[in-house]
């Protein structure tokens, strides 16, 4: 008796009933279940009902032959095994079917009991190739998996670091989250998506986290900074580069490290100008600045959200790209 892993459905095609029979009741005998065609015109359609795992296919009959039946069935059906039947004795023929996928073959007359053997090992191998499909098909799920929960653990983890840097400042408390909500929003209407969107949620969330090194009563001094105050304050963006720097992309760091730049270059320190200045910061300095003015702030009231759209507007083609402040006018036309 054969193992469980070599049994399985065969459909034998071959245009002589009398070789179909006694090959059937062989491998029947080894416990397999088999089905039977006489021609190639059959032949589909029987796998499709039949789904047998194995095919025992006759190189001549009349009509198509086997060499041309054998790519149909592999590509209609590419998990099933096929051996080849012949009595030509032509190695050339024989090649050709091996190199277009049959797994093995056999001559005519058949030795019964030999036969019965390349079925059983054809069926082992096709068997263990499943297993090594299936098995790669589980890791790769897994890896997908784990790679998603690494996500999500990474996404909490920067969640908790900005919750506690802004937890220390009422004036600041969620304003991280809230800029990354309009900066995503101002994205997607600029039809942004995957990688770039995410690189701009994690760069929003991220943006003020160079804050933790900037001092506390200069942030909050109810009176206009002075220069130097004004150049310590803005090292705020290349300070918080340099500390999320080992686990966040070039991308993300380059949105935190020009998120105040000006689009006409014009802005503080900056060497950058217009398009060169990379589009998710371009997209952050519109809904950071929109979330500071509409937010109380030690030197001055929250505007209301109808003034701070109106200042935005008012700085486009200056401090704002005027693409941006286009998106962000949709974004909260809808919000107010
Ligand atoms: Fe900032």
């Amino acid at each position: 008796m054969t193992s469980d892993t070599e049994h399985g459905k065969i459909l034998v095609v071959d245009d002589e009933p009398l070789v179909r029979r006694s090959i059937s009741k062989r491998l029947t005998k080894a416990g397999h279940e088999c089905i039977e065609a006489g021609d190639a015109k059959e032949v589909i359609d029987l796998i499709r009902d039949g789904q047998p795992r194995l095919v025992i296919l006759d190189i001549k009959m009349p009509g198509k032959s086997g060499t041309d039946l054998l790519p149909e069935i592999l590509e209609s059906f590419p998990g099933t095994a096929v051996i080849m039947a012949t009595a030509i004795v032509d190695p050339h023929i024989i090649v050709d079917c091996m190199r277009n996928g049959a797994q093995d073959y056999i001559m005519k007359p058949f030795d019964l009991e030999y036969m019965t053997q390349i079925v059983g090992k054809v069926l082992e191998k096709q068997k263990l190739e499943q297993d090594i499909q299936e098995f790669q098909e589980s890791l790769l799920t897994q890896v997908e998996n784990q790679k998603k929960e690494i996500q999500k653990l990474f996404l909490n983890s920067i969640e908790s670091l900005v919750f506690a840097l802004e937890a220390k400042d009422k004036y600041t408390a969620g304003h991280s989250r809230r800029v990354a909500e309009i900066a995503v929003a101002i994205a997607q209407k600029m039809n942004l998506s995957g990688d770039e969107l995410d690189n701009i949620r994690l760069g929003a969330l991220l943006h003020d986290t160079g804050k933790i090194a900037i001092d506390y009563n200069i942030i909050n001094k109810a009176e206009r900074l002075t220069e130097d105050e004004y150049r310590h304050v803005m090292a705020h963006a290349s300070i918080g580069a340099g500390i999320v720097k080992p686990i966040v992309s070039q991308d993300i760091l380059n949105i935190i490290l020009f998120h105040h730049g000006y689009y006409n270059g014009e802005g503080f320190d900056q060497d950058l100008k217009g398009d060169d200045i990379p589009l998710g910061a371009r997209i952050l300095a519109v809904a950071d600045s929109y979330d500071a003015m509409t937010s109380d702030r030690p030197y001055r009231a929250a505007l209301s959200s109808e003034k701070g759209i109106e200042e935005i507007n008012r700085c486009s083609g200056t401090q704002f790209d005027p693409d941006v402040v286009a998106a962000f006018n949709i974004v909260l036309s809808h919000e107010i």
